[in-house]
């Protein structure tokens, strides 16, 4: 008999649940004897010994379900050093041990990856699945999820495209994603933004002023900027920094006070479209289907061969066993030197450097 547990933790998204799917239908086609508990709302489910047992009827019909069966929540790891923290890590172990399990499955983005290692470290019989709509994860090509918010924000764009057009104006669109600007590159190129900024190329107030008038100059009225919610100015951009101080905004992110400098120096309208937790939402596009599906499976796989310690990663297009050690505590960016990004240069887009 096998008996393995699975969760999902962090920030849910797109097919999580097709991905959980793949693997245990996998595991039920190889296993005669193979029994799956699933914690509920992540780590905190393991820390509780809060869990059910599934059966293959509650893997069904889930293929296209957004969110997450199991429920989710973010357990900082950082707070697994600080004081409680070796407790809490004691009581994941213990649930495990309890519960006998051959493995556990964890699928998750960054965060979850570095507390996986730490499970892995410390003798359990740890793999992961990599989702994120931030498409950050290291040691993967792709995550599940990010096809699909692609596609949510892409659909943004467009929309915003006839208002914008219509109204000659300036408008914004915070695109999610972290630190990273994976999500506002890729939508941001879909939907035809005229300015894409992301954190991996700090921008200058100057930069931007100047593609917005010259679009004004070609007869273009309107002018569309994908700004990733990290995107950041340039240190040298002074004059921007200047009027964030003189401006406070009580908004995590560069959206507003850059709307409102930039409705000030060009004298267009300008406005500011925020989809948030809609780029999470919803079913996951075919392609995060696909992927999903074949990373769970392939997942199982590595349960039946006992390949613990590792996150299934899509290298090279095809599903592959990455050491949680290599993936734990590095962040995949965008290259600024990327082919997508000179080819989106060669083309006209801004990035404000
Ligand atoms: O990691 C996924 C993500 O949606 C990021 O793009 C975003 O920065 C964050 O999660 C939002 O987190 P929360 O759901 O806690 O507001």
């Amino acid at each position: 008999m096998k008996k393995i547990g699975m969760l999902t933790s962090g920030g849910d998204c797109q097919a999580l649940n097709a991905a959980m799917r793949g693997v245990a239908k996998a595991l039920y086609s190889k296993i005669d004897d193979v029994v799956i508990y699933g914690f509920e709302n992540g780590y905190k489910g393991l820390v509780n010994g809060e869990y059910r047992k599934l059966k293959p009827k509650d893997f069904s019909g889930i293929l296209t379900v957004g969110g997450t069966i199991l429920g989710t929540s973010r357990l900082p790891f950082k707070t697994l050093s600080e004081p409680g923290g070796k407790e809490t890590v004691e009581k994941m172990k213990k649930t495990y041990s309890e519960l006998k399990l051959d493995c556990l499955i964890v699928l998750g983005g960054n965060g979850t990856h570095k507390t996986a290692n730490l499970l892995s470290k410390e003798g359990l019989n740890v793999i992961s699945l990599p989702k994120t709509i931030d498409n950050d994860i290291w040691g993967t090509d792709m995550t599940f999820g990010f096809q699909s918010a692609v596609d949510i924000v892409t659909n943004v764009f467009d929309c915003i495209h006839t208002t914008a057009a219509s109204h000659g104006r300036v408008f914004i669109v915070e695109v999610m994603g972290h630190k990273v600007g994976w999500l506002t590159l890729h939508s941001g190129l879909a939907g035809g933004a005229d300015i894409i900024l992301i954190p991996e190329i700090p921008f200058s107030t100057d930069k931007l002023i100047k593609t917005i008038n010259k679009r004004e100059e070609e007869g273009k009225s309107f002018t569309i900027l994908a700004v990733a919610e990290g995107a950041k100015a340039k240190k040298s951009d002074k004059s921007f920094e200047e009027y964030c101080k003189k401006n406070p905004s009580n908004y995590e992110t560069v959206t507003y006070s850059l709307a409102s400098f930039l409705q000030e120096k060009t004298k267009k309208e300008v406005r500011v479209t925020v989809p948030g937790h809609m780029q999470r939402g919803g079913i996951p596009c075919s392609y995060d289907r696909v992927l999903s599906t074949s990373l769970g499976a392939t997942a199982a796989e590595l349960i039946i061969n006992k390949q613990y310690g590792n996150m299934v990663g899509l290298v090279n297009g095809r599903p592959f066993p990455v050491p949680l050690s290599e993936v734990a505590g590095k962040l995949k960016e965008v290259d600024p030197e990327s082919a997508l990004v000179r080819s989106s240069k060669a083309m006209g887009i801004s990035f404000g450097d």
